[in-house]
């Protein structure tokens, strides 16, 4: 059974898998980091840190077994927030030294990149990852394990991060990617419209489009309230019909630039197969463009394991073992970067 440790950003996790996934845990820090209308580090890295022990703890009592069980410790070496990738690291290799097991150091993204398997066991290789997270957004052509080649990625904000700010800026409270797609989809239409970024260039970009909800909400909010249920934001007062329709354009606006890239990419590679992956692969309205490009399987794992989560550091783990690829580098050291290219054969 491998114990896997997943602490790069504001979820800590756990997992036991075995020939399969076992069990899972995850403690978020969404309320911890909320004042602040995002994740602090320090703050994120002290959670860990205090978390952690319990959350092992209970996952192995709660699947009834002897930690003499555990056969490996994998945890998320990187990419992440450093503080919070050393409380993962350093208790991973502490805990495993104590049961004598080895404990390997797992990349984050190719756990993303890997997730949709823990829900679609019969998705094949090759096939076009999209990662779009919090703090990622690439796309990958995936030829097997270890075999990556990036198409294309963003040169600024990830795709989640421009839901989050966005949200922010129309006065949702943080994480306000899930609260914005919901409110999107509550409405039927929007007389707003965002332009979309970066249509002729190679990159993703997003900090073009969050400037122009920026400037849309200052030409858009009153410095009075309209209504007694106005919503407050930095710029002003919105009318909730207002929050609504500019969510839907932001939604839109996202969801456009993320689908020209993707069908690009899909011309270009000819591959039949994505593999959609990360936070915002939970958002309906992307599934539903992607589904609706004729001829191609789309497999995206459970919402739970959209977002950050130790099954697929657990999985990743479990088949670089099956194919005797597992890391030789078993240092504590973590990695704050560490592009998918970094790990390719
Ligand atoms: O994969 P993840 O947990 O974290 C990173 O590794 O970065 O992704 C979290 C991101 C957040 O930015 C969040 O706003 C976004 O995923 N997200 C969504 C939805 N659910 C989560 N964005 C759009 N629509 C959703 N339904
Ligand atoms: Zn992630």
């Amino acid at each position: 059974m491998i114990l896997a440790i997943e602490s790069s950003c504001d979820e800590t996790a756990v997992a036991l898998f075995g020939d399969r996934l076992d069990r899972e845990l995850i403690a978020s820090q969404v309320e911890v980091h909320r004042p602040y209308d995002g994740v602090v580090p320090e703050i994120a890295a002290r959670e860990h840190l205090q978390v952690l022990p319990g959350l092992v703890q209970r996952i192995v009592g709660e699947a009834n077994i002897d930690y003499a069980a555990l056969s490996m410790v994998a945890v998320t070496r990187g990419p992440g927030l450093k503080g919070c990738l050393l409380i993962g690291s350093m208790f991973s290799h502490a805990f495993a030294s104590a049961l004598k097991i080895p404990c390997v150091g797992i990349n984050h993204l190719e756990g993303h990149v890997f997730a949709p398997m823990l829900d679609c066991p019969s998705l094949d290789f090759p096939f076009l990852s999209v990662l779009v997270s919090g703090g990622h957004s690439e796309i990958v052509i995936v030829r097997g394990l270890g075999d990556y080649e990036i198409v294309t990625s963003t040169i600024d904000d990830a795709a989640g991060e421009a839901f989050d700010k966005s949200a922010s800026l129309i006065g949702l409270p943080y994480p306000g990617g899930p609260a914005l797609a919901r409110l999107a989809d509550s409405v039927k239409d929007s007389p707003y419209r965002l332009p979309v970024v970066m249509r002729g260039r190679p990159e993703m970009s997003f900090s073009g489009l969050k400037t122009a909800v920026r400037t849309l909400v200052l030409r858009e909010a009153t410095p009075e309230s309209q209504e007694a249920d106005s919503i407050r934001t930095t710029a002003g007062y919105l009318t909730r019909q207002q929050q609504a329709q500019l969510a839907y354009a932001i939604q839109q606006g996202i969801v456009d630039a993320l689908m020209i890239k993707i069908e690009k990419a899909l011309t270009e590679t000819k591959i039949g197969t994505v593999a959609l992956t990360g936070g915002v692969a939970a958002n309906s309205l992307l599934r539903e463009r992607i589904k609706s490009i004729s001829g191609i399987d789309l497999f995206y794992p459970s919402i739970a394991h959209c977002t950050d989560n130790a099954a697929m550091i657990a999985l990743v783990a479990s088949l670089r073992r099956q194919a005797g690829l597992l890391p030789a580098d078993r240092s504590t050291q973590v990695l704050s970067r560490w592009p998918l290219t970094d790990i390719s054969n």
